[in-house]
């Protein structure tokens, strides 16, 4: 890696209107608290703990754990022997306080005037009720249950419900073909799902029922039986289906949907409404301990097999409602939005666990930002009057590129904090969400974070960090970030290196799913004593954090990490396909795309329609987001004398910079040449 020197930007001062009532007004404060977090992280946290409920304490240490491969196996453990209850703290809690008739989430269908809202009291209705439902097909501490759902306030009460009674939920997002579901569900050998019978996302309708059904004949022929599959009524019409009050009648959009056409298979297939109107709304809850996991959610890995993460009660909820409170200055009386779909990261832990352990009011939205036209983020920001806001990068670029009058049309004063996260934003749009969006009222939040890490770990704090557009600037409380080079040294300032965290915060990951030597071999192994990000960045004159990408074979399109492994087996499955390589590629709107190389077998000739096929292919294993935006052959790949794949020239050939550098190691530098003149002319 090169060293950077970077102009240092001008520094943004957070808004007085924020500063004045922030939990944090001050770089000052915040280093003290920092310090206090990283030097006693067990007084820090345990402070915190003190706000929620806790059915027994701690038996032993409150943190323990080894960070260093050569001092055994890895492990990382807050609270132990304490027992407590996700769904209790943030759900009842509020409830029992008082706040019961306050709002938990408005619901916005993906056709505007489509709607909802539920309470905290009605929402612990829902959840028990479910909750019992759960149990009554069989469902118990320790079971596995995938979620394939929309963005309906019914993905929040299946969290909740699998959480009340210790059962481990595995979303998958709605998004994701049946190859990918089939894969996530034989693994941990899930035998329960939960799903809806479709989804309008935009003007597309997407059948999941029919998806789930081909999902689970393909387990059943790889030897795994489903037992049950519960489906949440949300498009087909029925006589008595009436939702907010509202006649089937009067509720505009495609909803309720009759060109959709489910299959059922009974006893295997329930309808979710009738199961919970025969359900009782008594359910206390399961207690459990501070280390039971909570939830697993896959991320792409860079072997192409995706890693089941593995989250547990006690410090993901501690972490996720701390950055959430601190991050977006969480205030009683915010509307709180963020648009992450409840099937990644991002939705587990701040549009349900860290809004809701808050008692923060929250927007469900289900629709897609550009649909029925730019202006509906806007729209909805103005309807609700939302006061933080939670995007990407990618979503504010494509925003950005239809023009300022979308924006503008809507009233925006009620915005405090606008935040993104999945990918570096690049300073001009940055800068276009902070002087148009935000007005430059509202504190502009980068927060850096992974599916890994549970919650943010890089992060200004919206009413006492100076930002710099494009950097995420500072660790949050109990975060320690080096900057390693190759060799495990640390850098110095402006040059760039590894992200590596040198002790745990209680949000970490605690191993993969079924398998902790990939845990340990994939985080610990390359720089013993660090827990490794695969990110890239570097630390500027005044120690703000640059995160610059990934920098191991992934690909982050669109702020959705894919391996181009994946994508790779992907290709070669096709018939013709005899080996693939594929790179990321930058992007206007998508921050990086895919780009792929094909060889074809002998006897196989490339053409157009091949790359159609190809694209199609793709679509069908992995999900329509992980289509490749461009293809070309390559009769040959530039390997090394090894046979090693030699990514870093096909990454330069694929955006036309002849400046390849050092090929010495190359078996066969012809093959260079070749592929440049074969690149296609839109690349
Ligand atoms: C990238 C999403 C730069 C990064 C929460 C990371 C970012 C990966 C940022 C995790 C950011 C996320 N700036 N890069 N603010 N946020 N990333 O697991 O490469 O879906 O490793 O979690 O997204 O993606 P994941």
């Amino acid at each position: 890696m090169a060293d950077n020197h970077h102009p240092s930007p001008v520094l943004i001062p957070p808004p007085s209107q924020v500063q004045n009532e922030a939990h944090v007004k001050s770089m000052d404060q915040y280093r003290e608290m920092y310090k206090k977090s990283v030097e006693d992280p067990v007084g820090f946290w345990g402070d915190i703990a003190k706000a929620f409920h806790w059915e027994s304490g701690p038996t032993g240490k409150f943190l323990e754990y080894n960070f260093d491969v050569r001092n055994g196996p890895i492990f990382i453990k807050w609270m132990q022997g304490a027992k407590t209850n996700v769904c209790y703290n943030a759900v009842d809690r509020h409830v029992k306080s008082g706040n019961g008739s306050k709002i938990a989430f408005y619901w916005e269908g993906n056709d505007p005037g489509d709607c909802g809202k539920v309470t905290f009291s009605e929402l612990q209705d829902k959840v028990c009720r479910f909750a019992n439902v759960l149990k009554s097909l069989g469902v118990q501490k320790g079971d596995r249950v995938a979620i394939y759902m929309p963005m309906i306030i019914d993905i929040t009460v299946a969290l909740l419900a699998c959480a009340r009674i210790g059962a481990v939920h595995s979303i998958v997002f709605a998004g994701f073909s049946v190859d990918s579901l089939t894969e996530r569900l034989i693994e941990p050998k899930i035998r329960f799902i939960l799903t809806s019978d479709g989804v309008w996302r935009g003007s597309k309708l997407l059948n999941l029922k029919a998806i789930v059904d081909s999902a689970v004949d393909k387990c059943k022929e790889q030897g795994h039986v489903v037992d049950h599959v519960v489906v949440c009524r949300h498009l087909l019409p029925e006589e008595e289906y009436v939702v907010n009050d509202r006649d089937v009648e009067e509720r505009p959009g495609q909803r309720p949907s009759p060109q959709l056409k489910i299959e059922w298979h009974a006893p295997r297939d329930k309808w979710w409404h009738e199961l919970v109107a025969a359900a009782s709304p008594d359910c206390p809850p399961v207690w459990l301990d501070a280390e039971d996991p909570l939830f697993m959610l896959y991320t792409s890995g860079s072997t192409g097999k995706p890693k089941g993460v593995l989250h547990t009660q006690a410090g993901y909820m501690l972490y996720s409602a701390t950055t959430f409170k601190y991050d977006f200055d969480f205030q009683p009386d915010d509307v709180y939005w963020c648009t992450a779909d409840v099937g990644w990261i991002t939705g587990h832990t701040y549009v349900t666990y860290g809004p809701l352990l808050n008692g923060a009011t929250g927007v469900i939205f289900e629709g897609v930002p550009t649909y029925p036209d730019a202006g509906r983020f806007w729209a909805i920001i103005e309807k609700y009057r939302v006061s933080k806001f939670y995007t990407a990068p990618t979503a504010i670029r494509t925003l950005m590129g239809f023009g300022d009058d979308f924006v503008t049309k809507y009233d925006r004063s009620s915005l405090k904090v606008i935040a993104t996260v999945g990918e570096p934003i690049n300073p001009e749009a940055w800068l276009w969400y902070y002087n148009v969006v935000g007005n430059k009222q509202a504190a502009v939040v980068d927060t850096f974070w992974q599916t890994e890490t549970g919650g943010h770990v890089i992060t200004p704090f919206p009413g006492a960090t100076p930002t710099k557009p494009g950097s995420a600037t500072f660790p949050f409380f109990g975060v320690v970030p080096i900057i390693l080079n190759e060799e495990g040294k640390e850098v110095g300032v402006d040059v760039e290196g590894y992200i590596v965290f040198s002790q745990p915060w209680p949000g970490v990951m605690r191993t993969v799913y079924g398998d902790h030597q990939r845990f340990e071999t994939t985080y610990f192994k390359k720089f013993p004593g660090y827990y490794t990000t695969g990110d890239g960045g570097y630390k500027d004159k005044d120690g703000y954090i640059w995160v610059t990408g990934r920098i191991d074979d992934m690909v982050n399109v669109s702020g959705h990490l894919l391996s181009t492994a994946e994508i790779e087996s992907a290709l070669v499955e096709h018939p013709t396909v005899t080996e693939a390589a594929v790179v990321s590629h930058p992007h206007s709107i998508k921050g990086e795309c895919t780009y792929c190389f094909v060889t074809m077998k002998n006897g196989s000739t490339y053409s157009p329609e091949l790359a159609v096929e190809l694209i199609k292919q793709v679509r069908e294993k992995i999900g329509p987001f992980a289509q490749p935006d461009f293809i070309q052959e390559a009769p040959g790949l530039p390997k090394t004398r090894s046979g090693k794949i030699m990514r870093r020239v096909l990454r330069k050939i694929a955006i036309g910079d002849r400046n390849i550098g050092d090929v010495t190691t190359m078996a066969d530098e012809s093959v260079v040449d070749i592929l440049f003149k074969l690149r296609p002319d839109t690349a």
